[in-house]
């Protein structure tokens, strides 16, 4: 059977699951999107998006009906993707309730298909070492009454793209992992993918064990929340040492080709749905299993505390908080998404309301997400510039393009006391020298005292 006619059954539509549902679907596959929320189901049909994703919206229009059906019952399927999410549990575990569910349900429909079938299993979930052969082969084996190895295939396929930048990151990645149970199962994922890129076009692929794939997935995204907790350190240090500036230092050790400079912009914390999920997931397992990680205990801790330089660099500018109207431009946890999961902007929220300030926020695409959480706790604003008027003070918590266009007068002629905190570097400090503005940033510290020499 040619790869084109296989049906493909991705089950969870998320971020992973659409973004690779519909990616599969603009390349010729015939797909079929699974998810149990109905409201979805129906948006979905109705080419409406439940997330902000460049590029998604064109395919899903593209394809609806033309190689991809969205529905909420399993159909028999010979390649099936598994992208449920996989969420935190209070003690920092990961809650593999979806996981139990999607290998069951995908069991039945097996179990539907008869015997002369031979489908394959794919995990891209991010689960723990072990869940895949554990908890997945166990659960579909019963249901279906077939066995993993003999007639079922299974792979582990863990997914790295970035939320803002899925569709490019799929058709692009910089590598595949593919974690097989039997070789058999490998081969068919590697054949699946040869399809999907080109023979010749095919990213580099790794082969390997099932929880290699599992653990690489955390590893990756603790290296990465790591490299940001660790110039996040060096951020703080740069405040208090007259003369420093943490881009400068970034710049330097990034050029150095062992370190990169990539991931290694200072700000005021990681957010979103994964690094900190799969920080405290992986910290978790490992201590299941005997042994406290501390380099990803550290980087979890820096990141804790970061959110409240903000306060503070505001409190050392302005004293006291309380009756002050603070402005915050940018709720979502990174630009050009809506997403507001452990964004760092509801931490300064809730700690600027605890210091009694009054929060005026603004963001391109977030706004309707924090009024759902946050009500009228704060108030919400039309436009930057609505945001910083009449403000005591301004704090830069998303780095969204637009915000990079006002200038030093823009805060000068609309805030009552134009103190700018850039938490996440998007202005240059020189530009701000003698215009007015009392201007503090994340990483950067006062000016070095020439007399003290
Ligand atoms: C992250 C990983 O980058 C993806 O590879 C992975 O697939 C994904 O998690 C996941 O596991 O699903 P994402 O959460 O979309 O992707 O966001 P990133 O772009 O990685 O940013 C994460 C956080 O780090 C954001 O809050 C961002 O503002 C912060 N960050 C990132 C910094 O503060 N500084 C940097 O230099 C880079």
């Amino acid at each position: 059977m040619s790869n084109e006619s296989k049906k493909i059954t991705v089950v969870g539509l998320g971020y992973v699951g659409l973004t690779t549902a519909l990616c599969f679907a603009s390349r010729g596959f015939n797909v079929v999107g699974v998810d149990i929320d109905a409201n979805k189901i129906d948006a979905i049909n109705n080419k409406r998006l439940p997330i902000h994703e460049p590029g998604l919206d064109r395919i899903l229009t593209e394809s609806l009906g033309k190689g991809f059906t969205p529905t909420s019952e399993i159909p028999h399927s010979d390649i099936y993707f598994i992208t449920v999410g996989t969420p935190s549990k209070k003690d920092g575990s990961v809650d593999l309730q979806y996981i139990e569910k999607a290998s069951e349900d995908i069991g039945s429909a097996i179990e539907a298909g008869g015997a002369d079938t031979h489908p394959l299993m794919i995990v891209k979930s991010t689960v723990p070492p072990g869940t895949t052969r554990n908890v997945v082969k166990a659960r579909v084996e019963r249901k279906s009454g077939k066995n993993v190895g003999v007639d079922i295939d299974l792979c582990s396929n863990p997914e790295f793209l970035r939320e803002g930048s899925a569709v490019e990151d799929t058709l692009n990645p910089d590598r595949i992992i593919i974690g097989e149970y039997d070789k058999r199962s490998g081969d068919t994922l590697e054949n699946l993918y040869q399809g999907f890129y080109g023979t010749d076009k095919s990213p580099p692929l790794i082969r390997t064990s099932v929880e290699n794939a599992e653990l690489t997935k955390y590893a990756n995204n603790a290296f990465l929340a790591m490299k940001v907790s660790f110039i996040n350190e060096i951020a703080h240090m740069c405040e208090i040492i007259p003369g420093a500036d943490v881009n400068v230092v970034a710049k330097g050790i990034g050029l150095d080709k062992r370190i990169g400079e990539r991931f290694l912009n200072a700000g005021l914390g990681w957010g979103g749905s994964c690094f900190p999920k799969d920080v405290k997931a992986l910290i978790a397992h490992s201590k299941s299993l005997g042994y406290r990680p501390l380099i990803a205990s550290s980087t979890l801790e820096v990141n804790d505390q970061q959110p409240h330089r903000a306060i503070d660099i505001a409190k050392s500018a302005l004293g006291k908080l309380r009756h002050r109207r603070i402005a915050l431009l940018g709720l979502a946890f990174k630009p050009d998404t809506d997403d507001i999961r452990e964004a760092v902007s509801l931490k300064i929220i809730s700690k600027l309301l605890e210091e009694g300030a009054n929060v005026t926020a603004y963001d391109p695409a977030a706004i309707p997400n924090v009024q759902k959480v946050l009500g009228e706790k704060i108030s919400y604003s039309a436009s930057a510039l609505e945001c910083i008027k009449d403000a005591d003070c301004c704090i830069i918590v998303t780095e969204w393009n637009e915000f990079k266009e006002l200038t030093p007068d823009d805060f000068l002629r609309s805030m009552k006391n134009p103190v700018v905190v850039d938490g996440r570097r998007i202005f240059r400090p020189s530009d701000f020298a003698n215009k007015g503005v009392a201007f503090r940033a994340i990483g950067l510290g006062k000016e070095p005292d020439e007399t003290s020499h």
